[in-house]
């Protein structure tokens, strides 16, 4: 199917997968597949051991409430709130993801409902109609994050809750080492880049760095308040315990993750 085309829209009973006009293709359908492998049913090692349990924390029991899973990609988020008990909405720009996310749907019916739309133009959503909003290493992926952020404050019920996780800004720096142990080299921090995705380098995939006031400036400016802040840090790499105390040092010091939640006060 064309990222161009104008998509269908198809109901049945109560599973809805509504495609609608794309406006450039999705450079993660080249990486859809692979995605997929890697992250599976349960999220792969870095969604379950750093982020989750802190999006978890964060947004308490999810029973009866509406949430929007942001950039969704295949949709492995979505059914674990759907299957504790959410009524789930997936967004992504990706169609590729959203097959993998529909076939899952289709096998497991949770009542899972995705759209295929920029997180920047989510006008299928009605105003003030999601209880959360869930984005799970999406916003640095995002190019046009001041106007999805507007959308989130668009779409969010009054008290509503957006939480988000994304690899902290340092993280983007590269490591060095002398003879105190590793540190980072940061030159720029203040400025805006489009880097090649750090999963996918080879790839058309792109992230991009943005200094964190950027983000806490607009998610104020459209009546959000911060709740929690949790810069993550761990023992582990690639899972495994780090033996090397000088990496142990660096890794038990600079932060790998941020998970930030808000609350609409507006
Ligand atoms: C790293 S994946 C994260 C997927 C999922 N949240 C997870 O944690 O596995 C980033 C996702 O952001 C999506 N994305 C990038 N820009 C987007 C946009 N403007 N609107 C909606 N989704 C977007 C991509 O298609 C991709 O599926």
């Amino acid at each position: 199917m064309s990222a161009f085309s104008v998509l269908e829209t198809t109901a049945i009973t109560d599973i809805w997968f509504v495609w609608r006009i794309i406006p450039m293709p999705a450079s993660w359908d080249e990486v859809a597949a692979d995605y997929d492998r890697s992250v599976g049913e349960t999220g792969d090692f870095y969604h379950r051991i750093f982020v989750n349990p802190a999006i978890f924390d964060i947004l308490g029991s999810v029973k009866g409430l509406s949430i929007l899973d942001l950039a969704c990609g295949q949709g492995y988020l979505s059914r674990i709130l759907a299957r504790a008990g959410a009524r789930v909405v997936g967004i992504d720009l990706s169609e590729k993801m959203l097959e993998i996310a529909q076939a899952s749907e289709e096998s497991e019916p949770l009542g899972v409902r995705y759209i295929c739309c920029s997180s920047a133009d989510m006008s299928s959503i009605d105003d003030s109609s999601m209880d959360c909003i869930v984005s799970t290493f999406g916003f640095h992926d995002i190019k046009e994050i001041e106007s999805t952020i507007e959308e989130c404050g668009r779409v969010l019920k009054k008290h509503g809750k957006l939480v988000f996780a994304i690899p902290h800004p340092f993280s983007y720096a590269k490591r060095h080492e002398d003879e105190d142990g590793f540190f980072l080299k940061i030159r720029h921090y203040m400025s805006v880049r489009e880097i090649p995705h750090p999963k996918y380098k080879e790839t058309s995939v792109v992230a991009f760095h943005r200094p964190l006031s950027l983000y806490f400036e607009k998610l104020f400016s459209v009546g959000l308040r911060m709740v929690a802040f949790k810069e993550i840090v761990t023992d582990l790499h690639r899972g495994q315990p780090i033996t090397d105390k000088r990496l142990l040092a660096f890794r038990r010091e600079i932060p790998g993750f941020l998970v930030v939640g808000l609350v609409k006060t507006q």
